[in-house]
């Protein structure tokens, strides 16, 4: 019988085999598609893909902490999904509460911390209770942080940025002066975290699809034709083998 000790929680190390890589992108983000067309392929309803693809998110979180990266953002559903049938965004709006049901446990064990990016207060109650319960339970982790991109969508998050930033210029809490990149990128969803250094998206798509667009400005992209639920480890770790040999130059020589 195994007793829960949360007072340690903090100090458990995950007994995950760990590979150090010469230089490994800290921040990972992916656009996680395809889940449709590889139901289709398989002659299955759509939600059996994005059911497949929920399985593939915590082997690939196992992956991510085995290489070292410290914060993994998935890009889950888009402002623009709500457009999909009501069948189809319902399932996917139950996703994040039956990942959680499967698998908090062993994300907690993990050390993992859960947090999201996206208009969080609009989602359905069973989603929003749900994801706010695994970030308080998580809160305190200092493992991985995995991140997911909920109802996210770039340029809604660029105009709300704008707002909130312009109504602390009204109530004279900063100024037009102290306005730069820094101080702009306080002002979205991604405040505090550090730009992705590799985008990976799935499907063989190669478009964005309004994620990160501000964040992006420099990370290295990948594309490949694989379908979301048929990515594993070994195409993560091509991913990242190729980053290894990228050369950043940031607009220098
Ligand atoms: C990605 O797979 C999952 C979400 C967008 C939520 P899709 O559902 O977009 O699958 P395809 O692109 O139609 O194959
Ligand atoms: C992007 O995929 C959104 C997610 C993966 C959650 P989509 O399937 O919605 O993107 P488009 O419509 O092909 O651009
Ligand atoms: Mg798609």
């Amino acid at each position: 019988m195994s007793m829960k000790l949360p007072f340690f929680r903090k100090k458990r190390t995950t007994n995950f085999e760990r590979i150090t890589l010469d230089n490994p992108p800290d921040h990972v983000a992916i656009i996680m598609d395809g889940n449709g067309r590889w139901a289709k392929k398989r002659g299955l309803p759509r939600i059996a893909g994005h059911k497949e693809g929920m399985d593939v998110v915590k082997n690939i979180v196992s992956v991510a902490i085995k290489y070292n990266v410290k914060v993994l953002t998935l890009y889950a559903f888009s402002t623009e999904n709500w457009k999909r049938p009501k069948a189809e965004v319902e399932f996917l709006m139950k996703l994040p509460k039956e990942f959680l049901h499967v698998y908090l446990p062993e994300m907690i064990e993990n050390n993992v911390r859960i947090e999201t990016i996206g208009e969080f207060d609009v989602l359905p109650d069973y989603t929003r209770e749900a994801v706010q319960y695994a970030k308080e339970q998580t809160s305190q982790n200092d493992g991985l942080l995995l991140n997911f991109a909920l109802n996210y969508g770039s340029r809604l998050e660029i105009i709300r940025g704008i707002k909130q930033m312009m109504s602390d210029v009204d109530a004279s809490k900063i100024t037009l002066d102290d306005l730069d990149e820094q101080l702009f990128s306080n002002y979205l969803y991604t405040n505090g975290l550090s730009d992705p250094d590799l985008l990976i998206r799935t499907s063989g798509e190669q478009r964005l699809s309004n994620f990160l667009l501000w964040q992006l400005a420099y990370t290295e992209f990948w594309f490949t034709d694989v379908l979301w639920p048929d990515f594993n480890e070994e195409i993560f770790r091509q991913a990242l083998l190729d980053y290894q040999q990228r050369k950043r130059r940031y607009g220098g020589i």
